[in-house]
């Protein structure tokens, strides 16, 4: 039994059946508006089309390197495409740091291409005199004019450099390249989302969906031209495109303000881009952790939890009172305890600065953790719902990759559960985990690009 003022605040968090079918309502629209070329320069929901027409069918061939810039990670990756499907692949994990982070663009450029230069040193791939085709896995929105042009609209989660907005990316990654005297060219510039896709449809054609649950959230989906009136390019077949939702900024015209609650307003507002990316930030990895920081702040200060604790009352070296410090990941910590030992969640209480929870204290704590990452599967989920309707294929594999869903002990679950009660009934669908990142996929979209990758040794 909770404490009434407790329940009040948990039952602000939660999403029912008429709620997640309106918000379906309404990304729908969103949706539709970005594709429209009426109304696309004010739609929050940029619907970008990528420029990838096909997904992968196995005949690609070739030695390709790849950047995955965006994720947790930065990787450097060379990908051997060989006869069968046999794919090999290396790559190595450079830090971004910080200051690079958002500092000024042409130092992040350069950068990358200082560490693609020592990768492919160490691979031994620079002495040869070959040139080889890259594919830029780049997980921020850009209005693509080609499968090897895109300009950066915003930055979102913790990118903010200086002189990159409305900018050619692949231009100035390319000029990097040059300027380091390294023989690669960029053949295609992809979003994480699609390169996800690209990658598990290698595996399983019936992919149509790519899904990234992790610092961020997005989707891409296969839509058909016809819909889709900001196409500039050919009509050649098949009929389609993939499209670059950018959903994690649907709601930011204030559609969703009506399930926002107050600590959603104050992560936005301490965020490095307040007023932006709205639906993700209610769901993914950057922010989940500090909704439930918040809350437990609230309670605390309101004296509702921790009473025994006090003395760290108004300590503000406490982690819980500084932000980001409850990590997204003590969320899933928290969520593994079953029973009523609680083992896990005494821990992260311990790593906050709580030395000594009370019962009741984990029980408080496991609740908030499990309201809030259910409210963001569900919302994933109520998302996800609307694309399986509208392609309306009768069975769909959404390919996935990101932290929170790799790492959080229920969010597939959860997310299954809410889409259940809504996709259509003779719909089917399953989740595909992607094996090695979406640097892949875009190896796979640039080998095709490039006609002509050198041949593996
Ligand atoms: C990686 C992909 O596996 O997952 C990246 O290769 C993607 O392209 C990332 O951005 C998303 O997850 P996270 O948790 O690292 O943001
Ligand atoms: C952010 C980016 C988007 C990316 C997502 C997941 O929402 O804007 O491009 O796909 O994060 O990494």
């Amino acid at each position: 039994e909770l404490n009434d003022e407790i329940e009040k605040v948990v039952s602000s968090l939660k999403l029912n059946y008429e709620q997640l079918k309106h918000i379906m309502h309404c990304l729908e629209e969103e949706m539709n508006a970005g594709l429209s070329s009426e109304t696309h320069k004010q739609a929050t929901v940029k619907m970008f089309p990528s420029f990838v027409r096909h997904i992968p069918d196995g005949t690609e061939r070739g030695q390709v390197l790849a950047l995955d810039l965006g994720g947790t990670n930065f990787r450097v990756l060379s990908i051997k495409l060989r006869r069968n499907s046999h794919i090999e692949l290396t790559s190595k994990i450079f830090l971004v740091p910080q200051s690079v982070m958002i500092g000024d663009g042409k130092r992040l450029f350069r950068h990358l291409a200082e560490c693609l230069a020592e990768f492919m040193e160490k691979e031994h791939l620079s002495q040869s005199g070959i040139c080889y085709p890259l594919g830029f896995t780049f997980s921020f929105p850009c209005k693509q004019e080609s499968l090897a042009s895109a300009r950066l609209t915003t930055w979102t989660k913790g990118f903010s450099c200086a002189g990159v907005i409305n900018e050619d990316v692949v231009k100035l990654l390319q000029d990097a390249i040059d300027e380091k005297g390294i023989n690669v060219k960029c053949a295609a510039l992809v979003n994480d989302t699609i390169g996800t896709l690209m990658a598990c449809a290698y595996k399983e054609p019936a992919t149509s969906i790519g899904l990234i649950l992790g610092t961020g959230t997005n989707a891409c989906y296969i839509e058909d031209l016809d819909k889709v009136g900001t196409w500039n390019g050919d009509h050649d077949e098949p009929k389609q495109v993939i499209i670059n939702m950018e959903w994690g900024a649907f709601g930011d015209n204030g559609c969703l303000n009506h399930i926002r609650t107050k600590y959603d307003e104050e992560v936005d507002l301490s965020s490095i881009n307040p007023g932006q990316q709205t639906f993700e930030k209610m769901i993914s990895g950057m922010y989940m952790g500090e909704i439930v920081r918040l809350i437990i702040l609230d309670l605390l200060q309101r004296e509702l939890l921790f009473l025994g604790h006090r003395d760290t009352y108004g300590d503000y070296k406490t982690p819980i009172y500084n932000r980001g410090g409850f990590y997204t990941k003590f969320v899933s910590t928290v969520e593994t305890d079953e029973g009523i030992k609680f083992s896990n969640t005494r821990r992260v209480l311990e790593d906050i600065g709580i030395r000594n929870p009370t019962f009741d204290d984990c029980v408080i704590v496991q609740h908030i953790c499990r309201q809030v990452s259910k409210r963001a599967a569900r919302l994933a989920g109520a998302g996800l719902a609307v694309l399986i309707n509208r392609m309306g294929k009768p069975t769909v594999t959404i390919g996935v990759d990101g932290s929170l869903y790799r790492y959080h002990p229920r969010f597939k679950r959860n997310m299954e559960r809410s889409m259940e009660g809504l996709v259509n009934k003779d719909l089917k669908f399953k989740f595909a985990l992607s094996d090695d990142g979406s640097g892949k996929g875009a190896a796979l979209v640039a080998c095709v690009a490039a006609h002509n990758a050198p041949e593996v040794l």
